[in-house]
């Protein structure tokens, strides 16, 4: 059973999806801690109420990216993970952090990558009058949003949408494409290897499944 350490910043919704998913036994694994950069997210609630421990750094009280990325790391090492799961974590990750974990590090991103990586990613396809946007889960790697892309979900958007609108239908894609890549990751179908993604060692096309 693959250990599995998630680091968020907000409401955790992808955090409740996979702690779900590891309770139903559809992925092989256990969430054993959550650390979060701010305190006071609801994500943190869903950990106490999972009965899983987490653990509160604040980027705040580090005077740099790497000093933050250090403490973060030397709390993760301490469960000795497996995979270590972004969901929702808002902050850019230092070159040193992300390469301490190759190939154990998953990002879910909320847009078609690679259309609108980093921040607003509704709102820029709204406002660029985008048919369908969606959602990308990839392995972390030092590029922003840049890894190797694994699963991607598409969503429309209707002519009358409001931002919240398609906010909401990107999530339920969200809680249905994470936990199902967790578990190809907790199964040992799928790799990372020279920058490159697979699944039963196939190469992933460059768009990802989905
Ligand atoms: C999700 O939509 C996720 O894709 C996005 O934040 C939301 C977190 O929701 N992540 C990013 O924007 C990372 N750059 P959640 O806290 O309810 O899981």
């Amino acid at each position: 059973m693959k250990k599995i350490v998630v680091l968020v910043s907000g409401s955790g919704s992808n955090l409740q999806a996979i702690i779900d998913a590891c309770e139903r036994q559809q992925i092989d694994g256990n969430v054993v801690a959550v650390m979060s950069n701010k305190a006071d997210v609801f994500a943190l609630e869903r950990a106490r109420l999972a009965n899983i421990p987490s653990h509160v750094i604040s980027h705040l009280d580090y005077s740099s990216r790497e000093r933050f990325d250090k403490a973060v790391a030397k709390q993760i090492d301490d469960y000795q993970p497996d995979l270590i799961i972004l969901a929702g974590y808002m902050r850019i990750l230092t070159a040193d952090f992300v390469n301490h974990y190759a190939g154990k590090m998953l990002n879910i991103h909320p847009s078609l990558l690679p259309k609108y990586p980093g921040l607003h990613t509704h709102h820029r396809a709204i406002e660029a009058g985008d048919k369908e946007h969606g959602t990308t889960v990839h392995f972390v790697t030092p590029e922003l949003d840049g890894g190797p892309i694994i699963l991607q979900a598409k969503v429309p958007i209707f002519i009358d949408d409001e931002e919240q609108d398609v906010i909401e239908r990107v999530l339920a894609q969200e809680h249905q494409i994470y936990p199902m890549v967790v578990k190809w990751f907790c199964c040992d179908r799928l790799k990372m290897l020279n920058g490159k993604a697979y699944l039963d060692n196939q190469e992933i096309p460059a768009y990802g499944y989905g």
